[in-house]
């Protein structure tokens, strides 16, 4: 069970939900987050459905048994197979999918695009859920990209690394906006809003939606309409628990600018066959 002081759990197959965790600090200061971050199996994107299904499973049992009050899916590619899973959380769930996709047909644009994982991409999910929200016609395309949620884990505040994200985000994005020339670009997978400056300066002037900020928008609501804001006089902390490595993990909450942070903790991986 869970009330007003219970945490919000957010969570992903890595750091990429920290993205996520950085709007919902700034909507939501007095919140206590509780992070997971499955740094042993990331990235889920180049993963089947059964595998991505049982490792969700994992990590939505370490939210529940900790009674968060919203849960966060700061995840798309485990937000495209919620709907078989969702019956297992007693709490409210927030897919990044659907704030993407809805923040996406709100803006009314003729051409989107969005990147995200192979997972995502082979889904069709946001094509699906972008046409059938938006007020008028829209094309949609898609484009997955193997290698990017890795590449931007592991490289931030890295110059070699960051060059190689910047070489991988030109040869999957190029074709869509200098050939297509697509309105706006979605960020369909969290890891990518964490370099949002390195596409801003490789395509000025492209618009980029980070459904993050739908999320906690959304979260917000949520809290706001139910009366589970948390009532404690400061700030909210942060917990960050995560298979992985925990220095990098507590690197990465600081680079990202992730305030209040309480701890970064080990947790004990799925093992997967
Ligand atoms: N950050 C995740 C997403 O939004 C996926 C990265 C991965 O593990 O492939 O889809």
């Amino acid at each position: 069970m869970f009330d007003q002081h219970s945490p919000v759990g957010i969570l992903d197959s890595g750091i990429g939900g920290f993205s996520v965790v950085r709007q919902v600090q700034r909507l939501l200061p007095g919140e206590d987050l509780l992070y997971f971050g499955d740094g042993a199996h990331i990235p889920y994107g180049n993963h089947g459905e059964e595998t991505i299904l049982a490792m969700a499973g994992y990590m939505f049992r370490f939210m529940e048994e900790r009674g968060v009050k919203a849960l966060l899916v700061a995840c798309n590619t485990i937000s495209c197979v919620l709907d078989r899973r969702a019956d297992e959380i007693s709490c409210p769930v927030f897919s990044a999918v659907q704030a993407g996709a809805e923040a996406a047909a709100r803006l009314e644009a003729g051409k989107v695009g969005v990147i995200s994982t192979v997972f995502t991409h082979n889904s069709r999910i946001y094509p699906r859920k972008i046409q059938t929200l938006s007020p008028r016609k829209v094309v949609v395309l898609s484009c997955g990209c193997p290698d990017l949620a890795r590449l931007v884990e592991h490289s931030l505040g890295d110059p070699a690394g960051m060059a190689l994200v910047e070489e991988n985000l030109r040869q999957e994005l190029d074709p869509m906006v200098r050939v297509d020339r697509v309105d706006c670009c979605v960020l369909g997978c969290t890891h990518y809003p964490l370099v949002a400056d390195s596409i801003h300066r490789l395509y000025p002037g492209l618009p980029l939606i980070d459904p993050a900020e739908e999320m906690a928008r959304s979260l917000k609501r949520y809290l706001d309409r139910e009366g589970l804001n948390n009532p404690q006089a400061g700030p909210g902390a942060l917990t960050v628990y995560t298979t992985g490595d925990v220095a990098e993990y507590a690197l990465r909450a600081r680079q990202v600018g992730l305030e209040r942070v309480a701890g970064v903790e080990f947790y004990p991986p799925m093992e997967i066959a």
